[in-house]
């Protein structure tokens, strides 16, 4: 008997990309918006900071840009940049938050944009919560909704940038971004958590991406879902171990971060990171 060939891994080719990112200066849990949050549990600053930097330093050596948003003292979420736009193609779709307190980061964000010489910056009408609900693949804007983003903030985004939008249905409120239950590899493969997801939004995702890489829910409750791919080096909670050797059979190369404190607000690599497509 002849034993099968092993399967060819495929090369997998960084390209250089542009992240906006917020340092944690203010960053600190007095409320609560999400599961993750306690107010009761201290926040350690000058370790939230330093394992910021790391993730910005560590993007830096690989050779990315990272842009650096001005923290605001009022504003101690800003910490999770990715919140604040979507932009592909040097668009902008500004966000709109769901809750008060972190209302004011939109306009930060839009301004930011303004003053970086991006023309095109769209207000929008209906909420959104920039890349924490949409993500990009080469052929759709996957599109989250349940806990933050309105429906009716997709059709705003398909006609803003011409994109088919998948809406997915999220139902598990630890999950409630689509950026903690789904993660965009390369073009348009996709690692997700089935579990996160609605029944339909769940066949939708299998005949879209039916070669996914389905993360458990021990990888997913420590946030493994919410990384960053630049195509071949895939940044993500180190504690997400599960996900190391199958992102590795496919020919990603898994960096383990820790953003342990950020967590504590209900975030982690991805959620501080906006991409600048
Ligand atoms: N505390 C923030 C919130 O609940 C965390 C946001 C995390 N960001 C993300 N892209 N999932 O809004």
């Amino acid at each position: 008997m002849r034993t099968a060939p092993p399967r060819a891994v495929p090369r997998r080719e960084a390209t250089p990309r542009r992240y906006l990112m917020c340092p944690p200066a203010h960053f600190k849990v007095t409320y609560s918006i999400n599961p993750w949050m306690d107010p009761d549990k201290p926040v350690d600053l000058p370790l939230a900071l330093a394992q910021w930097e790391d993730l910005r330093d560590r993007y830096r050596a690989l050779g990315h840009t990272v842009e650096e948003l001005t923290p605001r003292p009022d504003l101690p979420d800003m910490v999770f940049a990715a919140n604040g736009a979507t932009v592909v193609d040097g668009r902008v779709l500004g966000a709109r938050f769901a809750h008060p307190e972190r209302a004011a980061e939109a306009e930060v964000h839009a301004r930011w944009f303004r003053d970086h010489g991006y023309a095109e910056v769209c207000e929008p009408e209906h909420i959104n919560e920039g890349e924490g609900d949409f993500a990009v693949t080469s052929s759709w804007l996957l599109a989250g909704r349940g806990f933050r983003s309105s429906p009716l903030s997709h059709p705003e985004a398909q006609e803003f940038f011409g994109r088919p939008v998948i809406g997915l249905d999220l139902v598990d409120p630890r999950y409630y971004h689509l950026d903690t239950a789904l993660c965009v590899l390369d073009g348009d493969e996709v690692m997700y958590y089935p579990g996160a997801f609605s029944p339909g939004s769940r066949a939708v995702l299998e005949r879209l991406f039916p070669d996914a890489l389905i993360a458990t829910e021990e990888d997913a409750s420590a946030l493994g879902l919410n990384a960053v791919s630049d195509g071949r080096h895939v940044l993500l909670p180190q504690m997400a171990v599960g996900l190391f050797a199958p992102l590795r059979a496919r020919g990603f190369e898994p960096i383990g971060m820790d953003l342990g404190e950020l967590l504590k607000g209900g975030g982690s690599v991805k959620c501080c990171t906006g991409e600048l497509r």
